[in-house]
């Protein structure tokens, strides 16, 4: 898949695909690629780009609310989040940061509880070209979480190097963490309030968690105009809170 871009107009189509607009009609060509410029019937140019992070936030299906670009930032900054990572995700919801992960080269095992979106979220990664790297499996992972602990205490499956949970139930798999991460691994947890945000807190106390840290995540856009520079008076920057943590032993 690949977007096709005029001017503030962008739109997804793979090769052989048509793109019918009121600025004309072109199909996309078996052999494009990224850079490449199409011209519609009526003669408007569009520019072939290859699908990136803020794009598959921009353009995939939605199901569940998708975590922003820049709390993912934050994932990876506090995380360190890299290539071979094995990281466990639920939800997967939209699969947006099951799909940033799977592009920075990690491998990520997802749990989606809802059918028709854990579906969704599948034709999201082969959207994304991350299908190889993150595995949608249908399920709700505060009740496949036994079994999973018991193929990594059977060596079946290896622990995880980073946990990453956006569910309202976290605190619950939270209290599991150690018995699904390696030595060191990380944990990650989303939270839009702060009444659960507390919860996760308690959770990582009860599991022994270490360098337990929680950040409210606030980014303030700049406007530059002719008037002056200030921050965007549209809108809140707030989005909700992180909670990172740590397994040492
Ligand atoms: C806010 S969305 C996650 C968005 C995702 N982080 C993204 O970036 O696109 C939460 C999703 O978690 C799913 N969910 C909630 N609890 C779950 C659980 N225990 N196991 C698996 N999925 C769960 C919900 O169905 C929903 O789709």
């Amino acid at each position: 898949m690949f977007l096709l871009v005029h001017e503030d107009r962008e739109y997804l189509r793979g090769p052989g695909e048509e793109l019918q607009t009121d600025l004309g009609v072109l199909t996309v060509p078996e052999d494009a690629a990224p850079g490449d410029t199409l011209e519609t019937h009526l003669g408007t140019t569009f520019h072939v780009r290859e699908l990136r992070g803020p794009d598959l936030f921009d353009h995939l299906d939605r199901t569940g609310a998708p975590m922003m670009p820049r709390d993912i930032g934050l994932v990876v900054g506090h995380t360190g989040a890299a290539a071979g990572d094995r990281v466990l995700d639920a939800g997967t919801g939209t699969g947006i940061l099951s799909a940033y992960l799977g592009r920075i080269g990690a491998d990520v095992t997802t749990y989606e509880r809802d059918p028709e979106f854990a579906e969704q979220a599948r034709t999201n990664m082969e959207v994304a070209g991350v299908a190889d790297r993150v595995d949608v499996r249908t399920g709700d992972l505060a009740v496949e979480v036994d079994e999973l602990i018991a193929e990594i205490d059977d060596g079946d499956t290896a622990p995880f190097d980073l946990l990453t949970l956006d569910t309202e139930d976290a605190p619950t798999i939270v209290r599991r963490a150690p018995e699904l991460l390696a030595p060191g691994g990380f944990l990650s947890v989303y939270s839009p309030f702060v009444e659960h945000t507390r919860e996760v807190v308690e959770a990582t106390r009860d599991a022994d968690l270490s360098d337990v840290k929680t950040f409210e995540t606030i980014q303030r856009r700049m406007q530059f105009d002719d008037r002056g520079s200030r921050p965007d008076t549209a809108g809140v920057g707030h989005t909700g809170y992180l909670t990172f943590g740590r397994h040492d032993f």
